[in-house]
């Protein structure tokens, strides 16, 4: 798959702030996000993650500061073609039902109106759908098969930076998992830039290089995933670790537990 590869841009946040009223859902946020990289961000409901990511493709315009792709300033870009270039998943994609698979894969190269665009057949491949599934409807899949189908269609435009919010939230935990690692090799092999909401602590450590912490619209945490779980935390970011640590002792141990039982 030579011929797809990009090299994803380098995102930085300069003193970024958005506020709704007296609300600062992002507050003063400076960062950079290296090209390449794959950051998760997780935080609780209504931290301002959700905020942070649209104003990457200017679905959310700042109050204050800067949002920049390799230097340039997303404020000057026409929106529309910033959006075609960037790859947005959200949770329950939203397929349209009247189209086919493969008209949904497609769907923003035509509104952008390439011509073409006979390779939804390489986009399922890239999502290890079967081919055979490019004239099916939206309806005739699983929730894990239609979520594959959102991804297809946001790396349809050869994106070089892929925005993802709470992705693969709706889906039971192996299929969660499975998607996490399809998703993570694609990641990889076109050398994208992404940027993951998720609210599984536990997936952000185990796809992430970096993963960021939001509390009350600022950036409270900021480390690799081993430093997450092994380095000292702020208060607030404490309690998203303590479950995925917890766990991960207890199955430990419950292993451990097993193997002595065993003759
Ligand atoms: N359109 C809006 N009008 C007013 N307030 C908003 C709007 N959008 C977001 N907010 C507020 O901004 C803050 C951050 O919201 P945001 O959606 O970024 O949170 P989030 O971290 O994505 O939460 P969740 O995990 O629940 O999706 C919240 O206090 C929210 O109520
Ligand atoms: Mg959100």
């Amino acid at each position: 798959m030579g011929e797809t590869e990009t090299t994803g841009p380098v995102v930085r946040f300069e003193h970024m702030t958005k506020r709704y009223g007296d609300v600062a859902a992002v507050d003063g946020v400076s960062l950079e996000i290296a090209a390449g990289s794959f950051v998760a961000l997780v935080g609780q409901s209504g931290s301002g993650k959700s905020t942070l990511l649209k104003t990457i493709n200017r679905l959310i315009v700042p109050d204050e500061g800067q949002v920049m792709l390799d230097g340039g300033d997303v404020a000057a870009q026409e929106p529309h073609a910033l959006r075609r270039s960037i790859g947005y998943v959200f949770q329950n994609i939203g397929l349209f039902p009247h189209m086919t698979v493969a008209e949904n894969i497609l769907i923003d190269r035509r509104i952008a109106g390439e011509a073409g665009g006979g390779d939804a057949g390489a986009l399922l491949d890239m999502v290890e759908l079967p081919r055979a599934f490019a004239s099916r409807r939206p309806t005739e899949l699983s929730g894990g098969q239609a979520q594959r189908v959102g991804v297809a269609r946001a790396l349809a435009g050869r994106p070089g930076l892929m925005l993802m919010d709470e992705p693969f939230g709706a889906l039971d935990p192996l299929t969660r998992d499975t998607l996490g690692e399809t998703y993570r090799r694609l990641h990889e092999r076109l050398g994208m830039t992404t940027l993951m909401v998720t609210h599984d602590m536990a997936e952000a450590l185990l796809h992430a290089d970096r993963v960021l912490v939001m509390s009350h619209g600022q950036v409270i945490a900021d480390d690799t995933p081993d430093g997450i779980m092994n380095e000292p935390l702020p208060e607030a970011a404490q309690a998203l670790v303590a479950v995925p640590r917890r766990q991960a002792e207890r199955l430990v141990a419950m292993e451990r537990a097993g193997r002595k039982a065993q003759p």
